[in-house]
């Protein structure tokens, strides 16, 4: 049996790792292993190829992913999706694990209810907005990426008597955000989920600054699409001089942590092993320190929410 791996929109740390895992597993289960080259774009255009060992060695700790990955708009339209599909009939290939998120999980929805085709999603993203699973592919890194710049922020803001903004990615979800504001300390947390009471977060602020608080961290989700106001706001209200950092795409980048790596290589093993046993539309998720597998309808019909624990530890919000 012929299997491929893929990326599909943002790329994320650990892909890499589960893109090598792949290929072990596959051939320890007697299947070989293809790659689609730069996403849907690359399956449109037949950028399709047989994969080996040497392929993937000596990539299990970088960052980005050897296969390439796109948004693509022509997807949308039925003759390209069918153009893949004929694309991938006459590579004989039967299956496809497509490493993406909640985007690519819905444009492969698309593809399975037009095609009778095998297809198991792997969730890949940083923003770690994905129904059934506990954490995505990637994640762990950006949070680690974002606490190491915190940490130098943190420095010269507490040198400097200086409040900052610092914003994070994960598009509608505020993960990113909450948890490394909690576990950086910051004295303000700005995401979708949960209103940010600013009259109580002036008055706490004032308070401190008053007994002696030098410097203020902000995080702040770009979800919120708050940021210029929270700047303004330190700025005019709270009298602090501020400074903005929007950190942007390097946390998309990086070796990926150890998490990660174990995170990718069991994502991948475990959608081989779902082909193994014949699925032909599932997502592997990751939930309770277990692999299991859930259709693609039950991860798009359903909403990620964040822990009550995480939010209930920020410390200004709700
Ligand atoms: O979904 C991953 C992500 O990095 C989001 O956090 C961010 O909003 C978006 O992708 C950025 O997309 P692009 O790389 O297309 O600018």
């Amino acid at each position: 049996m012929r299997v491929a791996i893929m990326g599909s929109g943002g790329d994320a740390p650990g892909m890499n790792p589960a893109i090598k895992r792949f290929v072990e597993a596959a051939f320890a289960f007697d299947m070989e292993p293809y790659f689609v080259f730069d996403g849907l774009e690359g399956l449109i255009d037949e950028r399709i190829s047989k994969a080996s060992y040497e392929d993937v060695a000596g990539i299990i700790h970088r960052g980005g992913a050897i296969v390439g990955s796109s948004r693509s708009e022509r997807w949308y339209e039925y003759k390209y999706r069918k153009k893949a599909y004929e694309n991938l009939r006459k590579a004989e290939i039967e299956a496809l694990v497509v490493m993406g998120g909640d985007g690519s999980f819905k444009a492969m929805k698309l593809f399975l209810e037009e095609f009778d085709f095998a297809v198991i999603g792997i969730p890949t993203t940083i923003d770690n907005d994905i129904f059934g699973t506990d954490i995505s592919l990637g994640a762990d890194t950006a949070l680690n990426v974002i606490r190491d710049a915190i940490d130098k922020i943190r420095d010269t803001a507490s040198t400097f008597s200086r409040a900052f903004v610092i914003e994070t990615m994960g598009r509608e979800c505020g993960y990113l955000a909450a948890v490394s504001a909690v576990t950086s300390g910051a004295e303000v947390c700005v995401i979708p989920e949960v209103s940010f009471d600013i009259e109580s977060a002036t008055k706490i602020l004032k308070e401190e600054i008053k007994r002696g608080r030098r410097y203020i961290l902000a995080v702040v989700a770009e979800g919120t699409g708050k940021t210029e106001e929270i700047v303004k706001w330190l700025k005019d209200d709270i009298g602090m001089e501020t400074r903005l950092s929007v950190l942007g795409h390097i946390q998309r980048g990086g070796n990926p942590t150890v998490k990660d790596r174990l995170l990718g290589s069991g994502f991948a093993l475990e959608s081989i092993k779902a082909l193994a046993r014949g699925d032909r539309d599932r997502v592997v998720v990751y939930s309770d320190s277990r692999f299991s597998t859930l259709s693609f309808d039950s991860v798009l019909s359903q909403k990620y929410i964040i822990d009550e624990e995480i939010l209930s530890m920020l410390n200004f919000s709700g």
